[in-house]
């Protein structure tokens, strides 16, 4: 029973958001590289098609030489097993990047030290928000010319609405970057350029500011200024609160370069100090604690066709509590069926492997038979319960999907059914309307293609795709509202989704303000409830 709470304390499972080029690939394979999990560099992402990446399951993803899926990557560092969770940047944002954050104990957000806050991690951020996680912040690449650190954490919480507390504080960036102070132990970690990939350990080098020692290290005008930011932060800023970091009210941050592996084994060694242990979640029996005896775990994401040969699924499974077993029998709430979870895997860096054991806050990919949905319960407990399900979120594009060849209408709707059940993208109809025609919504636009692609390759289907010009969707939280009744401009539409849901298309932000402020009592939402 010890080993078993020690086995789960042991966990961190966190998720890397950012904004493409901001450096998440690179600072993933440095932090494997800590843990030992891969030997070199360039295997996380097989950019460019330059070496095999995680996961090339699908035909499209190799043509692309990008990855559609996400992946989950284990490491073991020094007394810690940690899960990170990839979430997917570029063009192959979907919908699975924001759900695996369903999944994650804690967020690190990764900013281009030049760029500041971007697109993309405001709308990661935001769901980190709605959970509550901790969020850690790495400001990357300050080995080259960066923003003002002070205008940098004012950007991030005047745009994500977040507190931050320096961990440690640069001096100078770019050709000028010195190294960085570290607050708490009062001293500096110098940097020192090693060409483009550099691995080794940085001197770190004890600083007490004003110290004469100081004004050769850095020069005297980056001594002074480290000295005049400093006393300022001390002075000025937000204090550490280990309460609102816990309850993501308040990012610790660190700057670093993880190009030139600079700052990254510091970082890694406080958030592994500061980040949570697997959390309780909340079921219809309440909070479940991850060390209570029973296995359960939750369905986060599904993945078709891992392998061409049969037309199976991978189901994601974070496991919530207790201890997984390779051939035990569970319980799936949803259907209330007993099942064997008798094949099992889990993601090491660039391999699949059979798992056999594993404990809360680990992922495991289960065989699915096509019973899962996104959401769904498996456990083992006596008094079976279900845990909170996962929202839908707002796609950003739609097209309408027809099928060419009319007499293939029984493949196309069954095609459509499943992809959208795997929640790899939505299906909306015109209220009260079947299936001839449907609006299909995507959080990233290749999941079009990859729609179009499977359609054609597993179920024999050409599709003809009409792209629209709505790019918001709300759902209509008032359930007593008739969405034809509804005082709404021309260009909006009234649709349901498959669970019934009744939902407006708007073509902008400002024709949705219109919709609220000429339909009093309308409660409009930007994720589907569960
Ligand atoms: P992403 O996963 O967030 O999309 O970013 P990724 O790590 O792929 O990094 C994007 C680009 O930024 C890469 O350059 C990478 O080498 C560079 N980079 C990452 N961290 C740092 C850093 O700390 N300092 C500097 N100077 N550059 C950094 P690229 O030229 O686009 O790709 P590559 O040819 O180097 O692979």
């Amino acid at each position: 029973m010890k080993d078993f709470v020690n086995e789960i304390n042991k966990r961190r499972t966190f998720a890397i958001i950012s904004h493409p080029d901001a450096g998440k690939t690179t600072l993933t394979e440095k932090l494997l590289l800590y843990g030992g999990a891969i030997q070199q560099a360039g295997i996380v992402k097989g950019k460019k098609g330059a070496r095999a990446a995680v996961s090339d399951w699908m035909e499209i993803e190799k043509q692309r030489g990008i990855s559609v899926t996400s992946s989950v990557l284990q490491f073991h560092y020094q007394d810690a097993c940690t899960n990170i969770l990839d979430t997917p940047g570029h063009q192959d944002f979907s919908e699975d990047t924001y759900r695996t954050l369903m999944a994650a104990d804690s967020a690190v957000m990764v900013i281009d030290a030049a760029k500041g806050v971007e697109a993309q991690t405001k709308k990661l951020f935001k769901v980190c928000t709605m959970r509550g996680i901790p969020i850690f912040t790495f400001i990357n690449k300050m080995d080259r010319e960066a923003q003002n650190p002070f205008d940098l954490l004012e950007e991030i919480e005047q745009v994500l609405g977040i507190e931050t507390y320096p961990m440690n504080w640069p001096i100078g960036c770019g050709k000028e970057f010195k190294g960085v102070y570290d607050r708490n132990a009062k001293e500096i970690l110098a940097f020192e350029s090693v060409g483009k990939i550099g691995t080794q350990q940085a001197a770190t080098i004890e600083a007490r500011l004003g110290d004469s020692n100081l004004d050769e290290l850095l020069g005297a005008s980056l001594h002074e200024t480290l000295r005049d930011d400093i006393e300022l932060l001390d002075g000025a800023a937000y204090e550490f609160d280990m309460e609102k970091v816990t309850h993501g009210k308040l990012t610790p941050v660190f700057f670093g370069s993880a190009l030139t592996n600079f700052g990254v084994e510091p970082f890694l060694n406080e958030f592994l100090r500061l980040s949570p242990t697997p959390l309780p979640r909340n079921s219809s029996a309440g909070l479940i604690e991850p060390t209570s005896p029973d296995f359960s775990a939750f369905i986060f994401k599904i993945q078709a066709n891992m392998n061409k040969a049969h037309r199976d699924r991978i189901a994601f499974a974070r496991i919530c509590s207790g201890k997984f077993e390779r051939g035990m029998d569970v319980l799936h709430v949803q259907s209330g069926k007993k099942i064997k979870l008798a094949q099992s895997t889990q993601m090491m860096a660039s391999e699949r492997e059979t798992v056999d054991e594993a404990y809360a806050g680990d992922i495991i990919g289960l065989f699915d038979p096509g019973i899962f949905s996104i959401g769904d319960t498996i456990t083992t407990a006596k008094t079976p319960f279900a845990y909170e399900g996962i929202p839908t979120f707002a796609p950003e594009h739609f097209a309408r999907i027809s099928q060419i060849d009319t007499m293939k209408r029984k493949q196309f709707v069954k095609g459509m059914e499943q992809i959208a059940q795997e929640g790899a993208i939505q299906i909306f109809k015109e209220l009260g309307g079947g299936m001839e025609e449907v609006i299909v919504g995507v959080v990233g636009v290749l999941q079009f293609e990859v729609l179009e692609y499977r359609l054609k390759t597993e179920y024999n289907v050409e599709v003809r795709r009409t792209g629209l010009s709505y790019s918001q969707i709300r759902w209509i939280d008032n359930d007593d509202i008739d969405p034809k009744t509804l005082n709404l401009t021309s260009d909006t539409k009234r649709v349901e989704d498959f669970k019934g849901r009744k939902l407006l298309l708007f073509t902008s932000p400002w024709n949705i303000t219109w919709a609220e402020e000429h339909n009093e009592g309308l409660r409009l939402s930007e994720v589907g409830k569960a």
